[in-house]
């Protein structure tokens, strides 16, 4: 049950922005990072699959990891916390989704206005060059070449060691600083900068609301904290939200 006096701080928000984390797509089958049981990190090494010395070692390695990852998510689907946040968009005159996955699925949910802060595994770029590639001829070569530069192909997301998109770094800031309700749903809250959004909307006088089944880093520095998986929480949110823009 959402309680009466968070739904009345949606009330008077106009500003509203939300940082998701490999929570979100938990239930569509996505793996998440450091969950004990199912998480990537728990069965893989990171150094060894999500940096760009790990790339420059074993190309191979790295780009069927991603390949393997990325078959992983288009055979998933949006579940209803993908759904209900593509629904609460509209809610608000100004809505920001700020998310650190790369799976694509807000999209394909239906959310648009979307700050993909670790780049998307459903695009592929050159290594060299740092631009986007949209095709690539199939010569049997894994990783792909570059047809433009003769470069090994990767996938377009932040690795480890790596920087930022600046200009998604500054517009997720600026939509975290200058925002009425702040949701953080679905991350661990252990990986910067990203991990610094819920504390800078904090700091911007936002009320900030945690959902998320376990309790993270950031978990006391909560004003609200919604406990539970997201694909049950946030539908029934959004529909107390539909509810009382009605009444
Ligand atoms: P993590 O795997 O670190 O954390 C997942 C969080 O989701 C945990 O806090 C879980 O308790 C929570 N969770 C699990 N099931 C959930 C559910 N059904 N509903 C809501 N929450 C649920 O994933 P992230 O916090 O996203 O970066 O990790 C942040 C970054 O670290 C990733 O973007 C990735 C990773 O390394 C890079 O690879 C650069």
């Amino acid at each position: 049950m959402i309680s009466s006096e968070l739904l009345k701080r949606f009330a008077g928000a106009r500003r509203v922005t939300v940082l998701t984390g490999a929570g979100v797509s938990a239930e569509s089958g996505v793996p998440t990072f450091r969950d004990a049981q199912t998480g990537l990190w728990a069965n893989f090494k990171a150094e060894d699959l999500a940096t760009p010395r790990a790339f420059r070692r074993n190309p191979r390695l790295v780009w069927e990891w991603y390949e393997w990852r990325r078959k992983l998510v288009a055979e998933a689907n949006p579940n209803p916390a993908h759904l209900a946040l593509a629904e609460m968009e509209p809610l608000f005159p100004n809505f920001q989704l700020i998310t650190q996955n790369v799976d694509g699925l807000h999209q394909r949910a239906g959310s648009r206005r979307v700050i993909e802060l670790h780049g998307s595994i459903t695009r592929t770029r050159c290594f060299d060059e740092g631009t986007v590639v949209s095709s690539w001829e199939d010569t049997g070569e894994v990783p792909p070449k570059c047809p433009r530069c003769g470069g090994l192909l990767r996938p377009d997301v932040v690795w480890f060691e790596e920087p930022m998109p600046q200009a998604e770094m500054g517009r997720a800031l600026a939509a975290s600083v200058h925002c009425d309700v702040f949701l953080s749903i679905g991350t661990s809250a252990l990986v910067y900068p990203a991990a610094s959004l819920p504390v800078e909307a904090l700091r911007g006088g936002a009320t900030v609301v945690e959902i998320n089944p376990q309790r993270t880093p950031f978990t006391e520095q909560a004003k609200f904290v919604l406990t539970g998986a997201a694909g049950v929480v946030l539908p029934e949110l959004v529909a107390d939200l539909k509810r009382a823009s009605r009444a």
